[in-house]
């Protein structure tokens, strides 16, 4: 009876033990499998390529909580080394125009989990002094990414200022380079309202937009004010032209992205050939604001700051018809070279 008892015993243990074996070994390659499965391992030695097209964006999605850390500065050092996250010279440039939606454009495209943004307009390019300080001290303002990431930036004055197009060029030759453009006239007098602002705010007192887009002396455009020259497109994209083929830029629509964002922004993944993840669960209208705001997640939506959409002055309508006369064979010459077209007046 006893003998019988034990040798019950010895067979229930021996069933445990077994389970309990079974469970340890079952363990290790469950978690063997999920170690492999893990987005954080080094993502290059799964993926041969560098091209934008390879980035597995499930990854980087993932590993968007982590580069939020790094912008709050609250990722260390060995995360930085144990993640594989590198300071990367931009692939793609915002070089303007000022006012054509450059900061909308920028923010926009930082929705997809394979852009990262410089969120500074770093100046590098057409700021003598920074330039002086040499291609690491730009790299070095450039945000943590993901070797698969893109890293963009925008500083609008790159696109009118002339040394510009050398520099970048110097830099790297086959980057990818976008314009946002809205029409001429609105983009002049945006640009005029954004200096009467800093002028108001420091209770300076500044003229009209009409004594500055017009020349007292003859009553034609005074080409020598900035706002109007920054609206004549096509002058400074010929510069730009000296260098770079046009296939490398590309043109976005400011006044398409006011009203209906989502379909430029498709069109510049397919530039920077990016997968298309940006959607319409993205972009969501604003009524407050009167404009598209961005919509990460559930928890994280942001709306561009108030200085983005002012409200403009009146101007005399027979100046903003001169204006449109002056700036519309700029107009079709910059359709022309670019092969897109504006209704434009
Ligand atoms: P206005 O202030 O004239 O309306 P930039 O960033 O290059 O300075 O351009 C500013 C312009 O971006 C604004 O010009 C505004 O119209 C435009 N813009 C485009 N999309 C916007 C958005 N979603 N929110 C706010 N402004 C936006």
């Amino acid at each position: 009876m006893l003998f019988k008892q034990q040798a019950l015993l010895r067979q229930k243990l021996f069933v445990l033990g077994s389970l309990a074996i079974g469970s340890v070994l079952y363990l290790v390659a469950r978690v063997g499998t999920l170690d492999r499965l893990q987005p954080i391992c080094p993502i290059e030695s799964r993926l041969p390529s560098p091209e934008p097209e390879q980035i597995p964006l499930r990854t980087l999605q993932f590993k968007r909580g982590l580069l939020h850390e790094l912008r709050k500065g609250n990722a260390t050092k060995e995360q930085i080394r144990l993640h594989n996250l590198v300071q990367q010279l931009p692939r793609a440039i915002i070089i303007g125009v000022r006012k054509g939606g450059t900061r909308a454009l920028l923010e926009m495209l930082n929705l997809h989990p394979a852009v990262v943004k410089a969120s500074q307009e770093i100046h590098f390019f057409d700021n003598d002094q920074n330039y002086a300080r040499g291609i690491d001290w730009y790299r070095g303002k450039m945000p943590f990414s993901f070797p698969h990431q893109i890293t963009i930036e925008k500083s609008p004055a790159y696109f009118i200022t002339e040394e510009v197009p050398e520099r970048i060029f110097k830099m790297n030759s086959s980057i990818k380079l976008l314009i946002i453009v809205r029409e001429p006239t609105t983009r002049a007098v945006s640009d005029y309202t954004q200096v009467l602002e800093g002028k108001e705010r420091k209770n300076k007192t500044y003229h009209k937009f009409e004594k500055l887009a017009i020349d007292t002396n003859t009553c034609e455009v005074n080409t020598k004010y900035k706002a109007v020259r920054t609206s004549i497109y096509t002058k400074h994209l010929e510069r730009w032209l000296k260098y770079f083929p046009v296939e490398q830029f590309h043109i976005v629509d400011g006044d398409r992205l006011i009203t209906d964002p989502l379909p430029e922004l498709q069109l510049v993944e397919r530039f920077l050939n990016l997968p298309s993840r940006i959607s319409q669960y993205n972009l969501y209208f604003n009524a407050t604001r009167g404009f598209y705001c961005l919509r990460f997640n559930i928890v994280f939506n942001k709306c561009l700051a108030g200085s983005k959409g002012r409200i403009h002055p009146d101007v005399d309508p027979s100046v903003v018809t001169k204006l449109q006369k002056f700036f519309h064979p700029f107009n079709q010459k910059f359709y022309q070279i670019t092969g897109r077209t504006f209704s434009w007046p």
